[in-house]
């Protein structure tokens, strides 16, 4: 099984080998390994599986379901058996569809995606919600757990809203996040250090790039790169 750390590491490959070794070198730092609908539509279940099988660890399954209940519910129940720690559903597809995911499976902690931090205020009025960004996450949060959701996830800058409207009992988790000694070079933009986002309430963090990128360099300085961020962040 996989250890406490709190780092999510997203394995952001579309090459089966290289995400097994990126695990095989991370794994003493990392808590949970994040496949997204890249790998899920390159490899699908089996690909998933096959992880699963060789490493043991947990898997933060972020397919963002939203469709009518009952395809969710379907589709929740079609990878029930990978057994992920995690799995993720819009917010926005609404109670009685966050409800059916919970129910079909009630092993994984089904993960509301609030509002995608790719959206900016104005976009976020533009699809027709009333409020902000941060209003309507925080709205949007308090709805998915009150349909059972275990876990949220959100951008840094909302932790703090969206603690106060759910409580202390529901897992935050954060992307956008960023190490003290990170120079840009990609395309977050508002970002926080892992330190910064877990000392405001958040449970994991997802970090992708300013581990894997080390890939290049050697397993050595890869492994060492996800151990020196683990260490800053606790
Ligand atoms: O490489 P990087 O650290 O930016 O990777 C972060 C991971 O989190 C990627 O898989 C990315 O798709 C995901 N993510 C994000 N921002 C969001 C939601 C997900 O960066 N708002």
């Amino acid at each position: 099984m996989s250890n406490s750390s709190p780092l999510i590491l997203a394995l952001d490959t579309s090459d089966l080998k290289t995400a097994h070794e990126w695990i095989e070198n991370t794994r003493e730092s990392i808590g949970v390994y994040k496949l997204g609908l890249e790998f899920f539509c390159m490899f699908g279940s089996k690909g998933v599986a096959e992880i699963v099988a060789q490493h043991d660890v947990d898997i933060f399954l972020d397919l963002k379901l939203h469709d009518i209940p009952h395809t969710v519910a379907g589709a929740t129940r079609a990878v029930a058996h990978l057994k992920p720690r995690f799995l993720t559903v819009h917010a926005s597809g609404g109670a009685a569809m966050i409800a059916s995911a919970v129910e079909s499976v009630p092993h994984t902690d089904i993960t509301a995606v609030t509002i995608l931090t790719s959206l900016s205020d104005d976009d976020v009025k533009a699809v027709g919600y009333a409020n902000n960004a941060l209003l309507t996450a925080a709205q949007l949060a308090a709805l998915a757990v009150g349909a059972g959701a275990r876990a949220i996830v959100c951008s840094p800058f909302e932790i703090e809203a969206i603690r106060s409207s759910v409580g202390d009992q529901p897992i935050i988790i954060t992307p956008g996040v960023r190490p003290p000694d990170s120079h840009g070079g990609d395309d977050q933009v508002r970002v926080m250090t892992p330190a910064q986002a877990l000392s405001r309430g958040a449970n994991f963090v997802v970090i992708g790039r300013p581990i894997t990128s080390l890939w290049s360099q050697g397993p050595q300085a890869m492994k060492e790169k996800a151990a020196q961020i683990l260490a800053e962040s606790i």
